[in-house]
């Protein structure tokens, strides 16, 4: 959830770790801090707040001078956003700084033990405890203090330390949290996350669970828990800074969602051949699929709403039975999972920690892993048995955007794939398949140009609740239209099944309660029409997503969306875009914070 940055070369560390924390800002937000050496000793600026605060504090790093330094950006987990909390912590002796992102689940033990030691805490972080650890271990050997502690914590850490004794030598190590090392020019960097790296470097190492890396200006080494040095390959980052920059757009969400075209294509393009699908990642035979007898997705947030539209598209063509589970939920409900169960795992960052574990449990009963992921080389690619990449390319926006429409596009490229290779489908309705995956990207892009009038539609439904309401298909649309009006914009909204409303719900409904109608499942329009028909009648005002050409809806919603008309099993990828531009209007007209939405982290590694 935190983003933690390193840096060591010849020359200023403070406004190379500033640009890093700034690039890593969009998980966690509540403070920042920086320590960096220099003349012996070590100096700690940290603020409450935004990093501006703390650039602001700094002089943009002018005011602390050194060459090598740690910084942090928090997302507050033990102890409120406070100065005192934030990041780097310091050793009694002040000889080591750390940084840190994840848990330390042991902290409490562990703090009693040092406090009987003699160790004084300021802070009420577990962090905290990490760097009385190293102090206490340390006899002159870093790395061996670095081990020993090490081998004391239990949860999730990747740590970023720096210490008086060794003046161009940072050290690392991660078990459970993003780590990525960058191989510069008489320089060398660590961060949560490649788009803090590619500014100034695109060779990069990922570290594993339980190494430990040592890095100075000329060289990296990275040891095993053992100690013993290893070799790790170089990976080569594939984009380009530009793609983790605004680019001329007022927010990231805007500029992502603007992206989706593009996105989906680079997620569907590579893996037509001939007009067939390839998927090359997933080894799966015919004959190995005919023994899966039920998929289970597993996700957080909205990577599980994707899985809800995936459902029905599987469900649809494949004719085997899924399960769609909240990652959080399954990883502790004992599940009826075993070797016959293909287990697909969606997320974006590929760090969720509740998606991992809900990864790990099925696995322990035998069932095998397709991972459904954006970041490369993230922890959830590394544990699935296959992994589709979705290609949406860096997503810094805290609100997800292109990269559930990316996860929708290999959701639908996995059912029409498994149904032909399962024989499920005739060949005409793959033939139409593929052709309706290939026309994705053109039709996003319509639906983006189509709907330029959703500002001040937006302005006349963010009202101070809204209903979201649909069917199949379209109801998994509301879960994620909703989801988005919530999380950025900050008013309430729910989202239900058209068809049960009635069961209590619509008790809410009247002349002061705007519902969002999604109607894109044409098999099922007329039935969302006459749940339109019953809100009205109730006094709402109904706002309406539906396929170009529907006259229907025109004479009973008072304002339609639309978009343009797809096979209903795939529209859920069109039609979560206008509900997109809702939220962020919305919350443009608030005057929300939208790329950093109160409360939340975009890559969510703790529990
Ligand atoms: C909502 C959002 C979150 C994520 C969820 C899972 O806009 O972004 O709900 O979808 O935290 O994250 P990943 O996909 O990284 O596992």
């Amino acid at each position: 959830m935190c983003g933690i940055v390193g840096f060591t070369g010849s020359r200023s560390a403070a406004p190379v770790l500033l640009k890093g924390l700034g690039q890593l800002e969009y998980r966690g937000y509540d403070s920042a801090g920086i320590a960096v050496l220099d003349g012996g000793s070590i100096r700690v600026e940290k603020v409450s707040g935004r990093i501006a605060k703390l650039c602001e504090k700094t002089r943009d790093g002018a005011a602390v001078p050194g060459v090598i330094g740690i910084g942090h950006t928090r997302w507050a987990t033990h102890g409120a956003p406070t100065d005192v909390n934030a990041h780097p912590h310091l050793s009694n002796d002040g000889r080591f700084a750390i940084v840190h992102n994840g848990i330390i689940e042991n902290y409490l033990a562990l703090r009693d033990e040092l406090i009987a030691d003699g160790y004084v805490f300021e802070s009420e972080t577990d962090t905290e405890t990490v760097v009385h650890l190293l102090e206490h271990y340390y006899d002159g050997d870093i790395k061996a203090a670095v081990m020993k502690t090490a081998a004391r914590l239990e949860g999730s850490y990747a740590l970023g330390i720096l210490c008086t004794d060794a003046p161009d030598t940072l050290y690392v190590v991660r078990e459970a949290s993003p780590l990525i090392l960058g191989i510069g020019v008489g320089e060398n960097y660590f961060a949560s996350d490649v788009t803090a790296l590619v500014s100034h470097t695109k060779n990069v190492i990922y570290l594993e669970d339980g190494e430990i890396a040592r890095l100075t200006p000329a060289s990296i080494t990275v040891c095993d828990c053992t100690g013993r040095e290893i070799q790790k390959p170089i990976s080569r980052v594939t984009w380009n800074v530009e793609a983790a920059e605004k680019g001329g757009y007022e927010h990231f969400m805007l500029k992502e969602i603007m992206e989706q075209p593009a996105a989906v294509k680079a997620a569907l393009a590579p893996r037509f051949r001939d007009g067939r699908i390839r998927l090359d990642d997933l080894e799966l035979t015919a004959e190995e699929l005919r023994q899966v007898n039920k998929i289970i997705i597993t996700a957080c947030g909205s990577a599980y709403y994707a899985g809800c539209s995936g459902r029905y598209a599987i469900e649809k063509l494949c004719r085997i039975p899924v399960q769609v589970e909240l990652a959080s939920e399954l990883r502790y409900s004992d599940p009826m999972v075993d070797e016959h169960t293909l287990v697909l795992v969606i997320s974006q960052s590929g760090e969720t920690a509740d998606t991992i574990a809900a990864l790990k449990e099925c696995r322990s009963r035998g069932a095998k892993i397709l991972g459904i992921v954006n970041v490369v080389g993230s922890t959830i690619a590394k544990l699935a048995d296959y992994t589709l990449y979705t290609w949406a390319g860096p997503e810094i926006a805290v609100a997800t955007t292109k990269g559930y429409t990316t996860q929708l596009a290999v959701l639908y490229l996995f059912a029409v794939c498994v149904a032909e290779k399962l024989g499920r489908i005739g060949a005409e309705q793959y033939r139409n398949a593929v052709r309706a995956l290939q026309s994705l990207p053109k039709l996003l892009q319509q639906t983006i140009d189509m709907n330029y009038q959703l500002p001040s539609v937006a302005s006349r439904y963010a009202s101070r609740s809204l209903f979201f309401i649909g069917r199949n298909t379209d109801y998994a649309v509301a879960l994620e239209g909703a989801l988005k009006m919530k999380e950025i914009s900050y008013l309430h909204a729910e989202s239900y099944a058209a068809g049960e409303l009635k069961h209590g719900t619509i008790a809410l409904i009247d002349e002061n309660q705007p519902v969002i109608a999604v109607c894109c499942n044409e098999a099922l329009a007329e039935k969302t029409l006459s749940n339109i028909v019953e809100v009205k009648a109730r006094g709402a005002k109904v706002l309406a997503v539906a396929f170009r050409g529907n006259k229907g809806i025109v004479s009973q919603a008072d304002d339609v969306v639309f978009i343009p008309r797809i096979d209903s099993i795939f529209s859920a990828a069109l039609a979560v875009v206008p509900l997109q531009l809702l939220a962020y209007y919305a919350a443009k007209e608030k005057g929300c914070d939208i790329d950093k939405p109160k409360n939340l982290a975009k890559s969510v590694t703790v529990e």
